[in-house]
């Protein structure tokens, strides 16, 4: 494999470990992998809610209807297991807090002494082999309740008793939804924490309670991201006291506001990364670009969000079939939850069979846990490739337009050698094929062709950094002020459509770490020679790496060519549970990449730390270029 003009190896020694005042140092190695564990989300959650086929229109007889069909269909044996409730099932909270039930929706929540439990339904659910998932906010009131005016099956009553979500009632609640009632996943939404200021017309009407708002979707620098980050903390916290044997999901819907790109993976199950699917073609493109840059953020037990299935309605229905396999492609490649969004009462043959489509599932549900990569990514075509366990690749190559397209799949996407066949498998029709170092492919308009692939690997000898994002947490990464990421594609947003002067960008995500180009998109660069593969990251970052039995850690660093401040050398250590390893001298912009190196055998935790002196106002981008770990 080729190596870039490697100076100097700094490589250490010894094993000379941080003096105790680097435990103010937020810098300094803990030895500790800190992307959410706990809940049950070792895999992406699949499942069915009720919200994308009922809106607010939803009952018991509408959602066990489609749970029986999940488990006649064997849609259920194939991993399809949450049952969730979305907005509209409650009727009021009563005067001593707790929450009633729309006893017309859901009849059998009527207790004989004139309570409501969800008990009964969570037992039935239970019983046909599922788990349950409910609804709430994390303010006073909900996104119906705020944002519609002629919906059905809104909370009655006093102002007191149409506060419904969780705000000031995080404790009793929880503990109400999962020990009394039995469920095992909860959505919180956000509405009431963003639209209930002051001035408000329905503030003002008197219909509710003003609450200053935390989040601005719009706006991060009107947005309290530290107060809101507590406000979903303390959920988190409930939820851990009340399932003391993890078994419950925490659904975290925040639209990608609020940064919550940077702390979702440190308390919730999956995390929303943008405002709602709609069951059109470019608002789907907008949501899954809203994950797609994201891989390094997405974990076992804490992943990428961009949103439920919309597989039966508009673009992706059983008119559309091109386009339902490709949104399911993309989500699969994802690792997104898979909740199906569809009314399977009156369910198409066809896209049963697509929802069911055991291969794609595979993708999504492969236990390596990598989100995919950008390979490449343009207006017209994006390539996207992940890593599975079995050191196969899956590649899906997009066509984002209405148009054919002609494109080309290379071996270095791959990262495969071009000498040497590559065997593809087409996942949705199953024909065969081979080629070496290009194999060019023509895309009906919308269309995603879909691979598994098997070739001869650059790096035979183990796996670099970017192809493992599930195993890879940017814990610090030195992002200082969360900015917008232009480059996510942006969509009309349905319910304001063009009416507005325009669509805000919401992402708070431009400049975190990335796999395979620099925090900025670009090609990693190191003094004018560029690397197809590594991790781009700020400096003043710390990454924490799963090693799962590999011996050696190999990478060249150096400051990225992309840098703008380029005053501040850098200096790059690798630490193995918590002792370090290796330091680089202090590196600038400008310099060639140095070679760094460690032993990790027996290290159950690397981690890579770039850091400069001071607190740069925005820290360089730096490369920790072909890293990898190797037998
Ligand atoms: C928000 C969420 C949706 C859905 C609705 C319910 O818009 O993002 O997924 O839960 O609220 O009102």
């Amino acid at each position: 494999m080729k190596r870039a003009a490697a100076t100097a190896l700094v490589a250490l020694a010894a094993l000379w470990t941080p003096p105790l005042a680097a435990q103010s140092d937020p810098l300094a190695p803990t030895g500790r992998w800190s992307a959410y564990t706990r809940g049950a989300a070792q895999l992406p959650p699949m499942g069915w809610n009720s919200w994308n086929a009922f809106a607010l229109d939803i009952s018991e007889a509408k959602l066990l209807g489609s749970a029986q069909i999940i488990a006649s269909s064997g849609l259920a044996a194939k991993g399809y297991r949450y049952i969730d409730l979305d907005e509209g099932w409650w009727a009021r909270r009563a005067a001593d807090g707790r929450m009633v039930i729309r006893t017309d929706k859901f009849p059998s929540a009527l207790l004989p002494n004139g309570r409501t439990s969800f008990r009964p339904l969570t037992d039935k659910l239970h019983g046909m082999g599922f788990k349950a998932g409910i609804y709430s906010d994390i303010g006073r009131n909900s996104c119906g309740q705020i944002h519609s005016d002629d919906i059905p099956n809104k909370p009655s009553g006093t102002v007191a008793e149409r506060e419904v979500g969780l705000y000031g009632h995080v404790d009793q609640d929880i503990a109400l939804y999962f020990r009394e009632w039995g469920f095992d996943l909860i959505k919180v939404d956000g509405c009431g924490i963003r639209g209930l200021w002051p001035e408000s017309p329905k503030v003002l009407s008197g219909e509710f309670r003003a609450l200053t708002p935390l989040v601005d979707s719009g706006s991060l620098g009107r947005t309290d991201i530290a107060a809101t980050r507590a406000l979903y903390d303390h959920v988190r916290e409930a939820l851990e006291r009340n399932n003391p044997d993890n078994d419950f999901i925490f659904s975290l819907c925040l639209w990608g506001a609020a940064d919550v790109r940077s702390w979702a993976r440190q308390m919730a199950s999956i995390s929303r990364t943008s405002e709602d699917i709609f069951p059109i073609w470019g608002r789907m493109l907008h949501n899954m670009d809203t994950s797609i840059r994201r891989p390094l953020y997405a974990h076992p037990g804490s992943w990428n969000d961009p949103d439920m299935l919309y597989i039966g309605t508009g673009d992706f229905d059983a008119k559309h079939l091109t386009e339902a396999r490709s949104h399911f492609s993309l989500w699969a490649m994802l690792n997104a939850p898979l909740m199906i969004g569809y009314d399977l009462r009156n369910a198409d043959p066809a896209l049963m069979a697509i929802l069911g489509k055991s291969e794609v599932i595979a993708l999504d549900q492969d236990p390596a846990g990598n989100q995919a990569v950008l390979a490449y990514d343009s207006d017209d075509v994006s390539i996207l490739v992940k890593t599975l366990a079995n050191g196969d690749k899956a590649v899906a190559v997009l066509n984002r337009t209405s148009d054919p397209v002609s494109a080309s799949l290379m071996a270095s996407h791959l990262k495969y050698a071009a000498d040497a066949d590559i065997a593809l498998t087409d996942i949705w029709t199953g024909a065969r094929s081979k080629f070496r170092d290009r194999q060019d492919l023509t895309l009906a308009p919308r269309e995603t062709l879909l691979f598994r692939a098997t070739g001869k690997r650059v790096l035979p000898d183990g796996l670099y950094l970017s192809e493992m994002p599930g195993s890879v947490n940017p814990a610090i990464d030195g992002v200082v002020a969360p900015e917008v990421d232009p480059l996510v594609h942006r969509a009309v947003l349905p319910w304001a459509g063009t009416r507005i002067s325009r669509e805000p960008p919401r992402y708070g995500g431009w400049g975190g770490a990335q796999a395979d180009s620099t925090p900025w998109s670009e090609q990693i660069g190191i003094a004018g020679k560029r690397f197809d593969t590594g991790i781009g990251i700020l400096a003043n970052s710390r990454l924490e790496v799963r090693n799962k039995g590999y011996a050696r850690f190999t990478t060249l660093v150096g400051v990225d060519d992309s840098a703008r401040d380029r005053g501040q050398p850098v200096t790059f250590e690798i630490y193995g549970d918590g002792k370090l390893l290796a330091r680089s001298r202090p590196m600038r912009f400008g310099e060639a990449a140095t070679s760094l190196e460690a032993n990790v055998a027996g290290k159950a935790l690397i981690e890579l730390v770039a850091r400069t002196p001071g607190k740069p106002r925005f820290p360089d981008p730096v490369a920790w270029a072909e890293a990898a770990l190797r037998r």
